[in-house]
């Protein structure tokens, strides 16, 4: 049986859409999936352009793969994702080792395209943009409680320094019945979290006829048996409504935790970016937030050393993270992305100005939230007990709603994919400690 090596770099979404194509060429084509590269006959690099950094990974990873091709010359080689869509034949310029290109729209025709480079013997570049299809082929993975569940694709928003609507295209929905299926299907083979993605996924549904929301989506996965928990990323200040806020409180398997991206902390940086929100109106929507859904947890997405960023602009960035109080913040130095408005600004940052206000912010960030884990010792929550803790393998390990890793001793008692209650004892850098407490106390 031929076998196949798939190689994920960035998002959520690519985990997801490199388990459509493993599935897809496992069902129709008789690919195993195969951990080691240098026995796959087919290597797939599921790619990500959102920073640049990402993209020079690829190029070094197809240099480390030119010997193995060498040995193996039947050895096919494909980049699919972002950066297919994106660079498209430059790939095979730059990296001639490559024989297949394919961005996210051809993922279910997948198998007809690694056929035609075995028939045709010569690279195939298959870029066009096709109709949205759910792909629910799913190969074994590790994870067998919690899974995505991608609801719809792309992003209209065409924030200033995002390639995000050139690599994925426009906002488009799946539909209601397609996606209740897909977490049926789930839940019957014992998965019991679902994470819904989208790059903008509380747009969700605008686009389909009748159009719907995702507060109502919310909703009629609540109704499904067996899964337990739901969340959803990532969520644009913009599309935030109040609608949505009340589902998180009052739908009981939706968790208390919101990725809300915020970029800069200064309206002018904020403007420059094409974000459409100020920084007073995403403070309105944290108030919102914190008063209606008790206890929220919070995170966010932040970039620095965006052009023409001044120190007070930057300070006003630490400034909110500070007022915000995130339990945990995603920080990036800005990289210019082709295509994108921000990379033709004349006034970029230089690269060691980003890097020192890298690493101030995330100082910054790292106190809050390691003041915020304090905050929860003493407290008990409920965790989705997931397997065992990667430091001590006698204990168990699991994740609280707010997505906070609990190690505990289990007692003696598995508990995978049980739902419960911890004490917590010590909050750790990255993790928290705790104790099981019996369901009479
Ligand atoms: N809507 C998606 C955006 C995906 S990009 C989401 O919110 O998850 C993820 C994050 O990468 C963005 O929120 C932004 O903080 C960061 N990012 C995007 N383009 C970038 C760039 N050119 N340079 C640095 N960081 C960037
Ligand atoms: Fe990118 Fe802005 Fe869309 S960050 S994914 S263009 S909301």
């Amino acid at each position: 049986m031929a076998k196949l090596h798939v190689i994920t770099y960035g998002c959520q979404m690519n985990e997801y859409d490199s388990e459509r194509v493993a599935g897809l060429l496992k069902t129709l084509h008789n690919y195993d999936l195969t951990d080691r590269e240098d026995d796959a006959d087919l290597i797939l690099l599921n790619t990500c352009s959102i920073r640049e950094k990402a993209e020079e990974k690829v190029f070094s990873k197809l240099g480390q793969l030119k010997p193995l091709k060498r040995k193996n010359p039947e050895l096919i080689i494909g980049v699919i994702g972002c950066m297919a869509q994106l660079r498209q034949a430059a790939i095979m310029e730059r990296a001639p080792v490559v024989d297949l290109v394919f961005g996210s729209p051809a993922i279910s025709r997948v198998g007809e395209l690694v056929e035609r480079v075995k028939r045709e013997r010569r690279p195939v570049l298959e870029t066009g943009e096709a109709p949205l299809v759910k792909i629910t082929a799913k190969p074994q993975s590790g994870d067998r409680l919690k899974a995505f569940v991608t609801v719809m694709e792309g992003c209209d928003k065409f924030c200033a320094f995002c390639v995000v609507p050139y690599t994925r295209g426009r906002e488009r929905s799946h539909s209601v019945e397609s996606i209740l299926a897909e977490i049926r299907g789930l839940a019957g083979q014992g998965y019991r979290e679902v994470t819904l993605l989208g790059q903008n996924v509380n747009a969700y549904g605008k686009d389909l006829d009748p159009p719907t929301d995702l507060a109502a989506l919310l909703d009629q996965v609540n109704e499904l048996d067996g899964i337990e928990r739901i969340r959803f990323v990532t969520s644009n200040p913009v599309n935030l409504t109040s609608r949505l806020i009340r589902v998180m409180a009052e739908v009981p398997k939706v968790c208390q935790y919101l990725h809300l991206p915020l970029q800069s902390g200064s309206d002018r940086v904020l403007v420059r970016m094409n974000r459409g929100y100020s920084r007073g109106r995403y403070l309105e929507l944290i108030a919102e937030l914190e008063e209606t859904v008790p206890g929220i947890a919070l995170s966010t997405d932040l970039i620095v050393g965006f052009p023409g960023e001044s120190e007070e602009d930057f300070e006003a960035t630490v400034e909110m993270v500070e007022t915000v109080q995130y339990d945990s913040v995603f920080a990036f130095r800005y990289s210019p992305r082709p295509r994108t408005p921000a990379a033709e600004f004349p006034d970029q940052v230089p690269e060691p100005v980003k890097a020192a206000r890298l690493t101030r912010l995330l100082e910054v960030a790292n106190r809050v939230g390691a003041e915020k884990s304090r905050a929860l010792e003493g407290r008990t929550l409920e965790v989705l007990v997931d397997g065992v803790s990667r430091k001590d393998p006698r204990e168990l390990s699991g994740r609280t709603r707010c997505n906070r890793v609990v190690n505990f001793d289990g007692q003696g008692r598995t508990l995978y994919g049980e739902l419960v209650r911890v004490r917590i004892t010590q909050a750790m850098p990255h993790s928290l400690r705790g104790e099981l407490v019996d369901e009479e106390d």
